[in-house]
């Protein structure tokens, strides 16, 4: 029976509806791929090198039988083969997944135009709707302050009897966060990304989908797609990915995870001075700089944060530390 009175919970408006309704709810993406997996019989899938190297562990050791197959991507963050030639995953068969990355959130034209049948990772583009005949997984702590949070959108059965996540402990790098500073309660965020990379599969809690019902997902969008054209008109000229900026950002529902700046050879230099000003800029991924990858370009993409909790001024504040570094600006 449903508790009447008492003392009051966390106050979360709950009037408003989750985005991705219609979706299947889980705590980590890595949770709702495997529950995807679990529920389809491919034998193999072929996965990018530049990646999270997280998700394709969770496959080796949930899914020993499952054959991986790596690719790579080229300077537009494409399929290709290994001797550079467009890779054509049309030409695989049914029981092979092709699992690709909106990377950045820069990559929605390419998947709306051609990609079917396929595994879109929307880890990194939230606002990004389902495309028709592909599955589409997409995790919300990248974009929102929840403990944990994914989900899966398929046309296949899933699992409909899963245990809800507990995250009853999992607040206090979002409480601490809020009352002191992220610097203090670093390891706390990181004591929970460990938590969630050892959970089983389990639906998103109550509490990460209250607040998900919560927000105002159009302000959020605007929001980070303004400081996003704000900072791109002024780095424009010296940003190395701004070819491929300029073809993706004129996508339905564009909300990109950060402002993603390449720079010739100087990425890790302007990183640490960004960080050491207070500037967390975040590095894709740890795991993936450290080795020796073949796609090394990447690895100096300064993320810059664009998202809902900033205005122009935070923008131009970015902008004036940046111009201490850059001569170009
Ligand atoms: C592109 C991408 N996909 C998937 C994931 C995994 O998401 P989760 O931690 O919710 O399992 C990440 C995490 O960093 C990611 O960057």
């Amino acid at each position: 029976m449903k508790e009447i009175g008492g003392y009051f919970g966390i106050e979360l408006s709950q009037y408003r509806r989750e985005y991705h309704t219609g979706s299947a709810r889980y705590n980590t993406f890595r949770s709702a791929l495997c529950d995807l997996l679990a529920n389809s019989n491919y034998s193999e899938i072929y996965m990018p090198y530049f990646n999270c190297p997280d998700v394709e562990e969770k496959i080796r050791i949930e899914f020993p039988e499952l054959v991986i197959i790596n690719y790579e991507v080229d300077n537009n963050l494409e399929p290709i083969n290994s001797d550079g030639s467009k890779l054509d995953w049309r030409l695989l068969d049914q029981r092979s997944l092709f699992y690709y990355v909106n990377y950045f959130g820069l990559k929605s034209n390419f998947i709306e135009s051609e990609l079917d049948n396929c595994l879109i990772d929307n880890a990194h583009s939230f606002f990004s709707k389902p495309v028709k005949n592909n599955h589409t997984i997409y995790s919300a702590r990248k974009f929102f302050g929840v403990p944990d949070g994914a989900y899966l959108s398929t046309s296949l059965k899933l699992s409909d009897d899963l245990d809800e996540h507990d995250c009853r402990n999992a607040f206090s790098h979002l409480l601490g966060r809020q009352a002191i500073n992220a610097r203090k309660y670093y390891h706390k965020y990181m004591e929970n990304e460990k938590t969630l990379a050892h959970a089983n599969v389990r639906s998103m809690s109550k509490l990460s989908q209250t607040i998900l019902s919560s927000i105002d997902y159009e302000l959020v969008r605007s929001k980070r797609v303004d400081n996003f054209y704000y900072l791109h008109s002024k780095l424009e000229p010296i940003n190395l990915l701004s070819d491929l900026i300029s073809d993706s950002c004129h996508s339905l529902n564009f909300s990109p995870l950060s402002y993603p700046l390449l720079l010739k050879g100087k990425g890790e230099i302007i990183r640490k001075f960004l960080i050491d000003n207070g500037i967390y800029v975040p590095s894709l991924w740890r795991r993936f700089i450290e080795r020796d990858e073949p796609r090394c370009e990447f690895k100096n993409i300064i993320h810059i944060p664009i998202d809902q909790r900033y205005c122009l001024k935070d923008m131009k504040q970015v902008l004036g530390v940046l111009k201490s570094v850059i001569k170009e600006i």
